[in-house]
């Protein structure tokens, strides 16, 4: 029984000097990715049950942001891809069965083109596949060369060819399909006597055909095997992918009505039925529910939405809302906040860390921070939680059903019970107890016919 055991490497130790950053080309993202990490998310859902990341330039970080689910091995010498692909021998040296060798840069790379290298490779009973793609202009790439039986024979960097090579516009994908036993007794005996003075893991290529091992070759469309040097190909791969989960979302049941303007993260969640508007951003990992009603001219980040809600024109982060809520337009829920069922919170309405029960409603031009408010309490237009002294934060504590009259100024610590009222415009500086009226204005006066009085002394002056 051959085994179907899969193992992949990911060669991300490279600088990425084009990309002209201190950051590790492999963290630079799509749609809110590392690169890094999206290939290695999807060489696991193509069937790897390991894979190896080699990790050099700004190995730490890298280690941090793609986390536990990958092994890693160091290249502490970037001394080119395939002395980058023999560090991987330390955990894979035992490992009987195919290795995926990717580079960290090919973000557009799909379970699918996986599945289909590694089928080819199993069928064909090959040591080495690899996934080459036909480009109008071959520039940067390695060429594929062939025989006159049309067998691949060798890869030749871009740096390294002849115009008669340069001519070639098959070129070599940086995707390869090796058997493990055959990879690392192979990479150890590569030199590094070329243009760039690197071991090359493209030379495995001939070092495979030369010991009579059987390569093949599998053709992809070059859109998918776009490798990402400079930050115009980051632009164009994000461009690319932006399109791609987008269309997964659509494909799923979510309206998106303008996929030119709409920003969709690799790893947010949307349900059925919801709508997004144009001009939209879900970044992060959002939770969107079914039936939503999204935009236009939102932005929400690393929030929860619940089912039925409607966020028109307004910023989101870090935020949770229940279902059937109400947000905006031009409101800003910000980290910290949770809102309840059935809440309401309409225009120039600002909410920092605080939790609103079901049914509250703040219509319109209020400030919410650090408070703590019960269901089906009405928050009037101009109220502003008063919760920063200059140095320190304190909470505001409002009961159920409570009514807060419009332009009132509630002073923090402040505690109002259930039911209770505040008389519009006041300034609320001590707690008030449930059912009770807190009033904390000056008295109104009423000067009978003292205007018309005012006007006549005005026009003899
Ligand atoms: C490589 C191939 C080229 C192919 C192209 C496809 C080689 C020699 N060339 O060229 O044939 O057409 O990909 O996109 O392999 N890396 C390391 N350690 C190193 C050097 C590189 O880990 O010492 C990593 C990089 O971080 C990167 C990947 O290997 O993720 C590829 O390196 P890069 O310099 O981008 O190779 P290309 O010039 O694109
Ligand atoms: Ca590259």
């Amino acid at each position: 029984m051959p085994s179907n055991a899969l193992a992949a490497i990911v060669l991300a130790a490279g600088k990425g000097t084009r990309m002209k950053s201190e950051l590790p080309k492999g963290l630079f993202p799509i749609c809110g990715q590392p690169m890094a990490k999206l290939v290695g998310e999807t060489l696991k859902s193509a069937g790897a049950e390991r894979v190896v990341v080699v990790v050099g330039h700004g190995g730490d970080l890298m280690i941090e942001a793609l986390g536990d689910g990958f092994e890693y091995v160091w290249q502490r010498e970037q001394n080119g891809t395939g002395h980058a692909a023999l560090m991987a021998e330390s955990a894979l040296g035992t490992f009987e069965g195919p290795v995926v060798i990717c580079a960290a840069d090919t973000p557009l790379l799909d379970e699918a083109t996986l599945r289909a290298l590694v089928e080819e490779h199993r069928e064909a009973h090959a040591d080495l596949t690899m996934a080459t793609a036909h480009l109008p202009d071959p520039s940067g790439y390695g060429r594929v060369v062939r025989d006159v039986h049309n067998r691949a024979t060798k890869i030749v960097e871009e740096k390294d060819a002849n115009p008669k090579i340069k001519a070639i516009k098959e070129v070599n994908s940086g995707l390869y399909c090796v058997n493990a036993s055959i990879l690392f007794r192979l990479l150890s005996t590569l030199s590094n006597k070329n243009a760039q003075g690197e071991y090359y893991l493209t030379d495995i290529v001939e070092a495979v055909f030369e010991s009579g091992g059987r390569v093949e070759t599998r053709s992809f469309p070059p859109s998918i095997l776009l490798g990402v040097n400079d930050r115009w190909q980051l632009a164009e791969a994000e461009e690319s992918y932006r399109k791609q989960v987008i269309r997964r979302h659509c494909l799923n049941g979510v309206t998106v009505v303008d996929p030119n303007t709409t920003y969709i993260s690799a790893n947010a969640q949307i349900g059925a039925e919801t709508v997004i508007f144009p001009m939209t951003h879900i970044l992060g990992a959002s939770v969107i529910g079914e039936s939503c009603e999204i935009g236009p001219s939102t932005m929400i980040k690393d929030s929860t939405v619940g089912v039925g809600c409607t966020v028109l024109m307004s910023h989101m982060n870090r935020a949770k809302l229940g279902n059937d809520v109400r947000v905006g337009p031009y409101s800003n829920i910000r980290p910290g906040t949770s809102l309840g069922d059935g809440v309401k919170v309409g225009n120039f309405v600002e909410i920092k860390n605080a939790e609103l029960g079901g049914r509250a409603s703040v219509s319109h031009l209020t400030y919410i921070g650090d408070a703590t408010i019960g269901s089906e309490t009405n928050i009037g237009a101009g109220t502003i939680t008063c919760n920063y002294d200059g140095y320190k934060k304190y909470r505001t504590t409002i009961g159920e059903g409570a009514f807060i009259g419009s332009n009132s100024t509630l002073i923090a610590p402040v505690a109002i019970g259930d039911g209770a009222i505040i008389a519009a415009g006041s300034v609320i500086n001590e707690d008030v107890p449930a059912d009770a009226l807190g009033l904390g204005r000056a008295r109104q006066e009423v000067k009978e016919e003292w205007a018309q009085k005012w006007r006549k002394r005005k026009q003899t002056d």
